[in-house]
């Protein structure tokens, strides 16, 4: 399975990621919990990217797709990955289709949540974790850097016909159903038409 978890901020790519990978057998690969672990070792990477993430803009194209490239090649990634919080630009979206190729077939899934319910979650979640960029201010900063730079991939991915939309407003363990439902049938036709090749 190579999933893409496609959303805005507080819509639950990571919630649902983490339970999608677990099932498959494949690696959930967040980039924040990557770049947050830099931050908080105060490595390299870490100091290259503390002020965009906590301003809630965006880190680099450039460090981003290096990240992934690297990750991707790690062994765990060779049997599939779900992707949580990359690409979010159409750039990023370019070096994947890159790092893609001889690796089989590509789903998206974008997660749908209205505003006010994300930041319910955010704020509410500020108050638990402590994250500096749950701070309502930046979470609305967030929310817009979603609409500028990554709501653009929606229609890139739709225009390929490899979008699913899938309602994140529900518990998460019906959000959880409707991605199986949606992506399983996906994958298990693809694994036929290769087999089918094959024979
Ligand atoms: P990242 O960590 O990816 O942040 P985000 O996209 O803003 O996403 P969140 O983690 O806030 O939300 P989520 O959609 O994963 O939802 P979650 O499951 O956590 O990125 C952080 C920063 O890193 C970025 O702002 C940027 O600076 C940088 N960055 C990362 N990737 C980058 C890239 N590719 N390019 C450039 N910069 C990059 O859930 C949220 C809350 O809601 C939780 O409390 C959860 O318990 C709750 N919840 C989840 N599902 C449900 C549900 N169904 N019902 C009720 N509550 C729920």
């Amino acid at each position: 399975m190579n999933l893409v978890l496609i959303g805005p901020p507080g819509s639950g790519k990571g919630t649902q990621a983490s339970r999608v990978a677990l099932a498959a057998g494949v690696p959930h690969i967040s980039t924040g919990d990557i770049l947050r672990r830099a931050v908080a070792t105060g490595s390299m990477l870490g100091d290259a990217v503390r002020d965009a993430m906590s301003r809630g803009d965006l880190v680099s194209d450039e460090i981003m797709s290096d990240l992934i490239a690297e990750r991707l090649a790690d062994l765990d990634a060779t049997v599939g990955f779900v992707l949580d919080g990359f690409p979010r630009t159409i750039d990023q979206a370019l070096a994947l289709d890159a790092l893609m190729e001889e690796r089989g077939l590509l789903a998206v899934v974008e997660l749908s949540v209205p505003d006010d319910e994300l930041v319910r979650r955010l704020t509410r979640r500020r108050e638990t974790e402590g994250r500096i960029d749950d701070d309502e201010a930046v979470v609305r900063d967030r929310l817009a850097v979603y609409l500028r730079s990554t709501q653009p991939l929606i229609d890139f991915y739709k225009s390929r016909r490899t979008l699913l939309t899938v309602n994140g407003n529900l518990p998460a363990e019906q959000v959880t159903e409707r991605i199986t439902l949606a992506v399983d049938p996906i994958f298990d036709k693809y694994f036929d038409s290769v087999a089918g090749h094959i024979d």
